[in-house]
């Protein structure tokens, strides 16, 4: 694609919750743009609200990212609530409003000087960028979540490492479990989708997995760890996706209010479920933002690196509207607008029957 425009300088922002591999991508991004063009790169704070809020932007140049490939987090704050699309404003009656300031979010790139942006996030994220794209920003995305649910892409950087962080939560609550021959229940993030659930099940050896896409029958998982006990094994691992829920029921949240809610708590009802219909004691640990913390597994150092070139790469060509993506081995890109679409796991997919396959329930 033409360039509209001469670019000297582009700006980074990191939008939504954090993920392993943030600083990593911000690392490649800077070390693209000044080895192989010569752009100087700016980095905004806080997400989208850091543009509006007029925060001091931060150079960000060779010398100051070179230790970034292996630090957890953002050095540029990141922010999961908000939208220039929907301000909040307190009404003199004391009433919320919420109004548009889109416009100002263009205006802040003028003024800053920034001729292209690139934006790590989510599927939020990636829907503001998508609707700034429309309206004239030269925006270019990149697939950050700990979650894995953006479609247009195989793998978002940030999930290997939460996969490797629950894992490793399993292999402990393992031994523990065995000596107390107890039923161990991990509850874990991933929002309306279980692939953090599914992949680190499955590498840290459950005996049930219960995920969004497959409402569960509880009775399905007493049985199962009826059978384990039977055949002689007296603990057992259950994996619980935040937002798993039991037939025919609903979710859980542990925050919700008139303008946010945060999905939580099932791992605690699956608990009480278990306790009153088994003998086996069972105790049950919520493993929270640990699964977003930490450093980024080699796995998601090579991806964000890989994203964060290929992104500056996006803006030498023009290619706005884009994000990058991996698909199979290789790197490449898609409209945003694919992105913001969510990818949940199927249940019928190859990863759940071998899962099943192996004796391990759905519920
Ligand atoms: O999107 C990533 C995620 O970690 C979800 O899995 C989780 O539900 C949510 O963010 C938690 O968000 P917050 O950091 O706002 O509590």
């Amino acid at each position: 694609m033409a360039q509209d425009k001469l670019i000297k300088r582009i700006g980074i922002l990191t939008g939504g919750g954090d993920a392993p591999g943030l600083n990593a991508v911000i690392r490649a991004v800077v070390l693209t743009a000044d080895s192989r063009y010569g752009w100087e790169v700016v980095g905004i704070r806080e997400g989208f609200d850091g543009l509006l809020a007029r925060l001091p932007t931060v150079e960000l140049n060779a010398a100051n990212v070179h230790d970034l490939l292996a630090r957890g987090g953002t050095i540029l704050g990141a922010a999961n609530r908000g939208s220039p699309f929907s301000r909040p404003v307190e009404k003199p009656d004391g009433t919320t409003e919420y109004i548009d300031v889109s416009h100002e979010a263009l205006e802040a790139l003028e003024r800053l000087n920034i001729d292209a942006l690139i934006v790590a996030g989510g599927d939020g994220t990636m829907a503001i960028a998508h609707r700034l794209f429309l309206m004239g920003a030269r925006i270019i995305g990149l697939p950050k979540t700990i979650d894995n649910d953006l479609a247009g892409t195989d793998v978002t950087f940030g999930f290997d490492t939460a996969v490797n962080t629950v894992t490793e939560a399993l292999e402990k609550l393992q031994t523990t479990a065995e000596s107390h021959h107890r039923t161990m229940i991990l509850e874990v993030m991933g929002r309306n989708a279980g692939w953090i659930g599914l992949y680190a099940g499955i590498a840290g050896g459950a005996d049930a997995i219960l995920i969004p896409e497959i409402p569960f029958d509880i009775e399905v998982v007493c049985n199962k760890i009826r059978a384990l006990q039977a055949s002689g094994r007296r603990y057992s691992l259950i994996v619980v996706a935040e937002g798993a829920a039991p037939l025919g029921g609903q979710q859980q949240y542990y925050i919700q209010t008139f303008d946010q809610s945060r999905l939580g708590g099932m791992g605690f009802t699956v608990g009480n479920m278990l306790t009153e219909r088994m003998m086996s004691e069972v105790r049950v640990t919520i493993l929270g933002h640990v699964q977003r913390g930490g450093q980024p597994t080699p796995h998601d150092r090579w991806l964000a690196t890989a994203f964060g070139a290929a992104a500056v790469n996006l803006v030498a060509e023009a290619r706005w509207g884009e994000m990058v993506a991996l698909k199979g081995n290789h790197i490449v890109h898609v409209a945003m607008e694919e992105a913001i679409k969510m990818k949940f796991v199927h249940p019928k997919g190859d990863l759940v029957q071998v899962a099943r396959d192996l004796g391990i329930v759905f519920g």
